[in-house]
């Protein structure tokens, strides 16, 4: 094989391009945000797993290295200039246009449930029925930013399964979206 058709080369050749991309360094920042923000989860993910592996030293490891993707990631948000004021952040939140919501996760919802990809199909409807609570629950902060006051004090329960959350004093009997029991709810410090 030619060594130009090496995947090394082809490698290279990928980097070569990116460092290549300042007019459109937008681009080149979104692609990094991508990369740290998927290492941050996979890295938390392997630390639960080391954790049931009993390895808690390494899971420990794990954790720190989550935080410093997450530490990579909040300087590239800022570099983009994506972060505003907590007025701006919640009205571009509410603003910004449902795509996720409407069509994206829906659509792979009904995709992956055609493929026999019941697994996925479930994700993405969690995560459809999950940001539709959040939209409400920013929708409600709205009235009180406007007064420029902050939110009332909440008490907040997360689902270890699906992500919802739950205000209130306890958390629900069992999950409006997955079903999961009030054990798999972890109150949010
Ligand atoms: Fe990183
Ligand atoms: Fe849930």
């Amino acid at each position: 094989m030619d060594k130009e058709d090496t995947t090394e080369f082809i490698l290279a050749k990928k980097c070569l391009i990116m460092g290549e991309l300042t007019p459109e360094m937008d681009e080149g920042l979104k692609m990094a945000l991508d990369r740290e923000s998927y290492g941050r989860t996979i890295y938390l993910a392997f630390a639960r797993s080391a954790a049931e592996d009993g390895l808690n030293n390494l899971s420990k490891l794990f954790r720190a290295a989550a935080e410093s993707e997450t530490v990579h990631a909040m300087n590239l948000l800022d570099a983009l200039g994506e972060i505003g004021d907590t007025y701006s952040n919640i009205k571009r939140l509410l603003t910004e246009e449902d795509c996720d919501i409407d069509t994206t996760y829906p659509t792979l919802a009904k995709e992956a449930l055609k493929e026999g990809r019941s697994e996925a199909s479930m994700a993405f409807n969690w995560i459809l029925g999950v940001e539709k609570e959040h939209k409400e629950l920013f929708r409600q902060a709205l009235p009180y930013l406007e007064k420029e006051d902050d939110i009332e004090e909440e008490r907040y329960f997360l689902c270890e399964n699906c992500g919802y959350i739950s205000q209130g004093v306890a958390p629900p009997k069992s999950c409006p979206i997955c079903g999961a029991p009030a054990s798999e709810f972890k109150e949010v410090e």
